[in-house]
């Protein structure tokens, strides 16, 4: 088989790639490892940055995500049991940012891409990518028991933190960034109405919470969790109990709690690899790089490694010109580490450091002070949270 652009991976990355792509009159093939349904299953961070909902709509895939997702025009810090409204709207001049989940952008990005007739291997075994350092990239799988070699003009690894592109570059030719945090977060999914209107990012001596949303009716909900937790241990009773005592005394009274959907655990990581090209392969999100998710940007981040690849991929078949293709490394990092640093600090402002030196909860404490009380550090935690300009 044969196309121009081998995406490999058929999360929110390699698909918005494949729609940008096709709607400039590129071929792609996807090849993804699991089933679109298993796909579907994974439940990530619902906050997208304006420049996302835009890029969905460039790829033709926003009309559902602007009639259903939820125009947010604030959020709150819940600080020791105080609430203090961070008007997003007024400090970046008139943003905001839309709740839809992910799992959402994924099923609309699979449908425009099975309406499209475009090609997806799901259930790929085996992926291996070779040869990406010459002018011949390819790769190789099996799928329903037949081997299959497809030979590409550029290959994009859009599979992930643990998928095959990353681990087939040479170690020598990779640096490596990570740090990982003390603790996960225990998120349950329910169809229980929001307790608020906007999400609360709570603070508390017990450990942080987050109450998000998917909709008027579906709550998503999360505690921080020591990183020796495990979810056989959270009943929904042990889980609801243990979120009202993180809430505020307003919030506590008008949780209303029901059976959980879904329970999980996840770990907290912050990571880079850099470069982001090697020849003729591309890494696009979370192949390159993880944020925590504290402040949703994960897709964010995403979404904009694959502007600037769709960008990038577009000017060379049009103009054959390399210039996007040798930027697109160093023009993502820069607004990879911007996240980077967004999310690792507000992580570490809202969760209880008490397993660190008293050192540093006196700086957090006197750091909550100083974002609360200045109206510049409000805007530069409000521009950060609706998105730096790509
Ligand atoms: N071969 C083919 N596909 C693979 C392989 C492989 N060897 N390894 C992994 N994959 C697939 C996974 O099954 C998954 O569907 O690649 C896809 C990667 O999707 P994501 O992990 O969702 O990554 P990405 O598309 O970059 O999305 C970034 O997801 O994790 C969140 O916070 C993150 O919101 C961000 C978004
Ligand atoms: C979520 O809704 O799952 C969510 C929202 C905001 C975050 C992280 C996760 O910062």
């Amino acid at each position: 088989m044969r196309t121009q652009v081998l995406i490999v991976g058929a999360g929110p990355s390699g698909l918005l790639l494949g729609q940008l792509l096709h709607r400039a009159g590129i071929d792609t093939l996807i090849l993804e490892r699991q089933s679109g349904e298993h796909v579907l299953t994974r439940i990530r961070a619902g906050v997208l940055e304006p420049g996302t909902a835009e890029l969905m709509d460039e790829a033709g895939v926003g009309a559902r995500l602007r009639a259903e997702g939820l125009v947010h025009d604030g959020f709150a810090l819940a600080i020791d049991g105080v609430r203090h409204r961070i008007d997003l709207r007024a400090l970046t001049g008139g943003r905001s940012v839309l709740v839809y989940g992910q799992t959402e952008v994924t099923r609309d990005l699979m449908s425009a891409r099975a309406e499209a007739g475009l090609p997806t291997l799901y259930d790929a075994a085996e992926v291996r990518i070779a040869d990406f350092d010459t002018e011949r990239p390819h790769a190789h799988c099996v799928v329903n028991g037949a081997a299959i070699r497809i030979d590409a003009d550029f290959i994009a690894g859009c599979d992930g933190f643990h998928g095959v592109c990353r681990a087939s570059v040479p170690a020598d030719a990779l640096r490596l960034f990570e740090k990982v945090y003390p603790f996960g977060w225990l998120g349950l999914l329910s169809d229980t109405p929001p307790v608020s209107d906007e999400l609360i990012y709570g603070r508390h001596p017990r450990g942080f919470t987050l109450c998000s949303m998917r909709s008027p009716t579906r709550s998503r909900y999360y505690l921080q969790v020591p990183l020796t937790e495990r979810v056989q241990h959270w009943s929904d009773d042990r889980f609801w109990a243990e979120l009202r005592r993180r809430l505020d005394p307003e919030a506590a009274d008008r949780l209303v709690t029901g059976p959980s959907l879904e329970k999980s655990i996840a770990p907290l990581r912050s990571f880079v690899a850099e470069p982001m090209r090697f020849g003729r392969l591309f890494l696009a999100g979370d192949a390159a790089h993880i944020v925590p998710p504290t402040g949703a940007k994960g897709l964010n981040l995403a979404a904009s490694d694959v502007r600037y690849l769709s960008q990038a991929l577009i000017e060379h078949y049009r103009e054959r010109s390399q210039a996007g293709i040798d930027h697109y490394s160093s023009r993502c990092l820069s607004r990879v580490w911007k996240a980077e640093r967004f999310s690792w600090w507000l992580t570490s402002l809202l969760h209880n450091v008490d397993q660190e030196p008293a050192f540093q909860a006196r700086l957090q404490q006197a750091e909550l002070d100083y974002v609360l009380g200045s109206e510049a550090a409000l805007r530069v935690l409000a521009e950060n949270y609706v998105g730096l300009p790509v």
